[in-house]
């Protein structure tokens, strides 16, 4: 986490004791898990003995990885393993790991995921080389970053809400958007910086529909920061409580959750 929330007194901005996380991660992962699915099903090695899944919140594509790949082992790591189950699945080892800091899990890995971790870290860039750098040769890697494609539009109820959760998250919980930014469109590309292959990216939209699992993430996070939101000044009380109504209750046009994926290969 960055020097500027490890300032702060009390708990982290998305503490993960706060008593609805393990619901908000859940949410996370029901609105991100089938198209992470379809890029790991495209990009995965195709007997893979070895897989590290980085911060793994809930576990659910650390379970789907030791499913899907019964002869691997899946190293489920994260530095707070309270909410990450295991499924009783045998090939799956829940390892308390801070992946900006510990040493690989495993010598030479065949596949690295990791999802809505780095942004938050002090130096993604240089923690993304320390991952790439565990590869084994043909071995494959796919980060994948929340972004705000399209950007929130302020002045409307719900993305003047996620505006301000933008901004908390950017100045009290080290999420820099321009991390996610650098991953899409720096030149060249940065997993090919590091000698990756078969490179490509992609971004995926989830639209709040109401019950929807992108709708619910959403107003999850903005009750967890419910009180840094009001103590800032970022929204009044009314205006948190419409935004919270409207994710709940409605299907909205606009804005959206999105979500960026990028991959490569480290040469065989
Ligand atoms: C927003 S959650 C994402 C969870 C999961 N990857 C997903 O997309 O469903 C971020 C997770 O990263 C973990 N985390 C934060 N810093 C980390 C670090 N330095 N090393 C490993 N995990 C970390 C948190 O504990 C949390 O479980």
């Amino acid at each position: 986490m960055k020097a500027a929330a490890r300032e702060e007194n009390g708990p982290p901005p998305l503490d993960p004791a706060w008593q609805d996380e393990g619901l908000r991660l859940e949410m996370l992962a029901e609105m991100t898990d089938p198209a992470t699915v379809e890029i790991l099903e495209a990009r995965a090695p195709a007997a893979p003995r070895e897989i590290v899944e980085i911060g793994a919140g809930s576990g659910t594509i650390a379970r789907h990885l030791a499913r899907r790949h019964p002869d691997a082992r899946v190293w489920a790591t994260d530095v707070d393993l309270r909410h990450v189950h295991d499924g009783g699945l045998p090939n799956l080892v829940p390892l308390r790991h801070d992946a900006a800091a510990d040493p690989a899990p495993v010598q030479g890995v065949d596949l690295i995921h990791c999802r809505s971790v780095l942004i938050f870290l002090d130096e993604p860039e240089e923690v993304l080389a320390r991952l790439v750098g565990w590869l084994a040769p043909g071995g494959r890697i796919v980060i994948e970053e929340l972004a705000g494609f399209p950007p929130y539009d302020p002045t409307t109820v719900v993305g003047g809400a996620l505006d301000g959760v933008s901004q908390v998250l950017s100045r009290e919980a080290g999420a820099d958007p321009q991390w996610v930014r650098d991953l899409m469109v720096a030149s060249p590309p940065l997993l090919e910086r590091y000698g990756l292959t078969d490179c490509g990216a992609q971004v995926r939209v989830y639209p709040f529909h109401a019950g929807s699992a992108a709708s619910e993430f959403s107003r999850l996070t903005l009750e967890q920061l419910r009180p840094r939101l009001l103590a800032r000044g970022h929204l009044t009380e009314p205006q948190l409580d419409a935004a919270v109504t409207l994710l709940r209750d409605h299907d909205l046009v606009e804005p959206a959750s999105s979500v960026l994926s990028v991959w490569g290969s480290r040469p065989g």
